[in-house]
């Protein structure tokens, strides 16, 4: 596993080709597939469920890193686990009982993440660091690919970087939304170590590879 870590968010993909355009981020050197999981309540969008996680589970052999952006994620988790989800990420804002949430998943045996809207402060996830596999912090508001990179996540991505050091916690530190060639430096200097990129790769106008090479290059 690389020290870095670039997601391959199929949110931008053609899912009328979605094996085929998975398999071309696997070749390109992606490291993660991201599947991002809304319900219509939490986020004003709804995409996909556990039979898209099941399908991508088929198409590679690639870890498959699913953030739900549901509510009540706790009644679902069981679901994604079972499709081949390799780690679920919850929100803490739909989360009254992360740490409980946190080790439910972990002992569906997929890596735990938790993640922050843009505007909820590092002090929410702060209890429960230490049980963290995986932090992600919102650099869009999320809903949608395309979105607006909210330039003040970078100082919360530092915030969080230094609070998992003074823990000696190896937890990755991931960022999502408005990741590109130009934001990806910032948050890497800031301490994030996974990447994840929808528009940037499935947009890319030279293609996918491509897409992945640009993001690459900057790591
Ligand atoms: C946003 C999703 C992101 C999204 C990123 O709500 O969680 O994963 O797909 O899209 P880009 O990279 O286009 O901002
Ligand atoms: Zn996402």
């Amino acid at each position: 596993m690389n020290v870095y870590v670039i997601s391959a968010s199929i949110l931008s993909a053609d899912f009328t080709r979605l094996g085929e355009q998975i398999a071309i981020c696997e070749s390109a050197g992606a490291d993660w597939i991201h599947v991002d999981v809304m319900d219509g309540h939490f986020v004003p969008n709804i995409t996909m469920g556990p039979v898209i996680v099941e399908a991508c589970r088929r198409a590679t052999k690639l870890p498959l890193d699913v953030h739900l952006m549901i509510e009540n994620p706790e009644k679902h988790i069981e679901a994604f686990a079972k499709a081949g989800a390799s780690g679920l990420t919850v929100h803490v804002e739909t989360c009254p009982h992360l740490d409980r949430t946190l080790l439910d998943i972990k002992s569906l045996g997929c890596k735990a993440g938790a993640v922050l809207n843009p505007e909820t402060p590092v002090r929410e996830i702060e209890p429960v660091l230490h049980l963290a596999d995986l932090v992600l912090v919102m650099s869009v508001h999320p809903g949608f690919s395309g979105g607006k990179f909210v330039p003040g996540t970078i100082a919360k991505v530092a915030d969080v970087r230094k609070k998992l050091n003074a823990l000696g916690s190896s937890a990755w530190l991931e960022v999502d939304g408005g990741i590109n060639a130009e934001t990806l430096p910032k948050m890497k200097d800031a301490g994030a170590t996974a990447f994840v990129s929808a528009s940037a790769i499935f947009k890319h106008p030279q293609g996918i590879a491509a897409g992945i090479h640009a993001l690459r290059a900057q790591l």
